[in-house]
């Protein structure tokens, strides 16, 4: 027998799609899209070439492109008139995204809506919760709260998926409890929980307008070094009855991704952050690497065991997918 000394297996590229291990679909993707309570604004973010922040009264062409294209899920983000020390905008029941959330509803049934469930884009001092005068720390306990009636006031505007990104403790217990009280036990939670302090949420912070204006995240956010931290996060999220995983940010942390897909049962989802995308998208643009790398991206993201990727390159991918590309 003349055994082959390579053991790569044999095929044509004929068989190609047979043997295929990972594919990214259109049902994956969940595009972010930043909406201004203003009138009148479509305007791109400097940092992020080709994402835009658009107004409330303009958003039923946004959505009509989205659907268009077969984007099947979005995220809101919000812009407000108005911010203050207690983000109230962010559970006010007619505030941005609630409003977004029913337009998106009434035109466009068929898109899933997930609202994000954070104080950072409403306060004034651009943290996740209130601050602690005396400390200038978030005071996570006061938080909660506050997230509670975002959370249900987000539900009530029609929101399919609750996620909360703000990294108090106790956050998704509440949060269920609150949804549960409300009559809304059917609305599933897809935390955040495990949220790195990444230097890769750089861009997001200027489309949303949300840098914190003292002091920084990394009393509530986890350190890059981590990896067993994570695992924690996970099993307390798991316990507080959260229903699905996020893991943020992606491409430098596609090892945690792993860990979560092998350590639990829930769907994992990758958030393909602002940073990975403006660095992927200018060496495109400046021509240093071919468009064809986003997709290889979004196949590390599911090989790595994603279920689902957040990501602003969802309209190129699926004009990508449409063109044949897999
Ligand atoms: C918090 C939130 C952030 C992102 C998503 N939700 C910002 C932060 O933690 O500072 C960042 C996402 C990105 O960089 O694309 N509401």
């Amino acid at each position: 027998m003349n055994f082959d000394r390579h053991r790569r297996m044999r095929r044509t590229a004929f068989m190609r799609d047979m043997v295929r291990e990972t594919r990214v679909t259109k049902e994956d993707l969940i595009y972010p899209i930043f909406v201004v309570e203003a009138d009148g604004v479509k305007k791109e973010v400097p940092s992020m070439k080709g994402v835009f922040q658009v107004s409330l009264n303009l958003l039923e062409k946004e959505l009509e492109e989205v659907s268009r294209l077969g984007i099947k899920s979005v995220i809101f983000f919000g812009i407000p008139n108005e911010k203050d020390p207690e983000g109230t905008g962010a559970y006010h029941d007619h505030g941005v995204v609630q409003e977004a959330c029913r337009i998106s509803k009434r035109l466009h049934p068929e898109i899933l809506v997930i609202l994000d469930t954070c104080l950072c884009e409403y306060t004034d001092h651009g943290h996740c919760g209130l601050i602690d005068s005396e400390t200038e720390d978030v005071d996570n306990d006061s938080t909660l709260p506050l997230l509670v009636r975002t959370a249900v006031s987000q539900a009530k505007a029609g929101a399919d998926i609750i996620a909360p990104s703000n990294m108090m403790d106790g956050f998704v217990s509440e949060i269920r409890k609150g949804l549960d009280d409300n009559g809304f036990t059917h609305i599933p939670i897809m935390s955040y929980g495990i949220k790195y302090a990444s230097k890769f949420y750089g861009p997001f912070r200027d489309a949303a307008d949300s840098t914190p204006s003292f002091g920084d995240r990394r009393t509530y956010q986890m350190d890059p070094a981590n990896r067993f931290e994570a695992q924690r996060e996970l099993e307390s999220d798991l316990e507080e009855g959260c229903d699905m995983m996020i893991v943020k940010p992606a491409l430098s942390y596609l090892d945690i991704i792993r860990d979560v897909r092998n350590n639990s049962n829930v769907p994992v989802v990758a958030y393909n952050v602002s940073g990975e995308y403006s660095m992927t998208r200018n060496a495109i643009d400046t021509g240093l690497l071919d468009e064809e790398v986003i997709m290889e991206q979004m196949v590390s993201m599911k090989r790595a065991g994603a279920d689902m990727i957040i990501t602003y390159f969802a309209k190129d991918l699926c004009r990508m997918i449409d063109e044949g590309m897999e």
